[in-house]
């Protein structure tokens, strides 16, 4: 897959490695949403990919006490799912493993749910569209589909807004405009998609003590401001600041 890091520390690694649990562009609002669109009960078949520290695993297996299986190809977040998992009481409901998105190890029509957040902005556009003819094949028809993404107010060449995006999280990532989002959705075969969109509070201070509550945040602070870590905050902070109407989260649901 043409995804790849700068060869410096990915931005979600980075703030990972500060204490922050929600690696995702809207936070919280925007998790809200989707699952308030799921359709989850306690007889769904969930699939997360990207699961990371298992945050949204946790969360989901918690509300809805369904089953829920959680891919991410990086080893040491899911040492810390495991970890969490463990922690949390849900072992019986939550495995985790390592898997890529674009070979998924599981049988066509399997998952009533798949859930996907802060990824597919990670990848080129036509590496997107492969990963979600791999989603589809997971979904059972019917199926529903939960992403969560980074969209532009403005075309990607514009100021080369996504050059100067990858030069601050160190990702290539490939975010676009809300209708090639949308397009890209329907055009993989899924129908009835609907999204939202609003500010981006990945790194803003409000979004930070609704995500990771007081102490939460203060500890990322704490990290934050420690001297090997405070060029690369500021970095982020300030690049996410100066380009807070260029960039905004988008929560999509779309039906196989
Ligand atoms: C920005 S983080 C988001 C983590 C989590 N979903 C969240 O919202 O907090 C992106 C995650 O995608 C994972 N990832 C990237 N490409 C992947 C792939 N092809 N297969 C599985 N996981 C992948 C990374 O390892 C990382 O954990």
């Amino acid at each position: 897959m043409d995804s790849a890091n700068t060869g410096h520390e990915a931005g979600h690694k980075f703030l990972a490695r500060l204490g922050k649990k929600r690696l995702r562009p809207g936070g919280r609002i925007a998790t809200e949403w989707l699952l308030s669109r799921s359709g989850l009960h306690a007889d769904s078949q969930v699939l997360e990919i990207a699961c990371n520290m298992g945050t949204t695993a946790i969360e989901i297996a918690q509300r809805f006490q369904c089953h829920i299986t959680g891919i991410d190809m990086d080893k040491q977040a899911l040492t810390k799912a495991r970890a969490n998992i463990l922690s949390s009481g849900l072992s019986n409901l939550i495995t985790v493993q390592e898997a890529d998105a674009s070979k998924l190890p599981f049988p066509d029509n399997h998952f009533d749910v798949v859930i996907n957040e802060a990824m597919l902005t990670m990848y080129a556009d036509k590496a997107k569209a492969r990963l979600l003819q791999e989603y589809l094949r997971v979904l059972k028809p019917g199926g529903r589909l939960l992403t969560h993404d980074i969209s532009l107010t403005v075309p990607r060449e514009e100021d080369n807004v996504a050059q100067k995006m990858q030069a601050a999280i160190q990702v290539k990532a490939q975010p676009m405009l809300t209708d090639a989002w949308l397009t890209l959705f329907r055009g993989a075969g899924f129908h009835d998609v609907s999204y939202s969109e609003g500010m981006m509070t990945l790194m803003t201070p409000k979004g930070m003590l609704y995500d990771e509550g007081v102490f939460g945040t203060l500890k990322i602070i704490r990290n934050a401001l420690k001297a090997e870590n405070r060029p690369q905050f500021l970095k982020m902070f300030r690049h996410f600041r100066q380009n807070r109407n260029r960039l905004r989260y988008i929560a999509v649901v779309s039906t196989k």
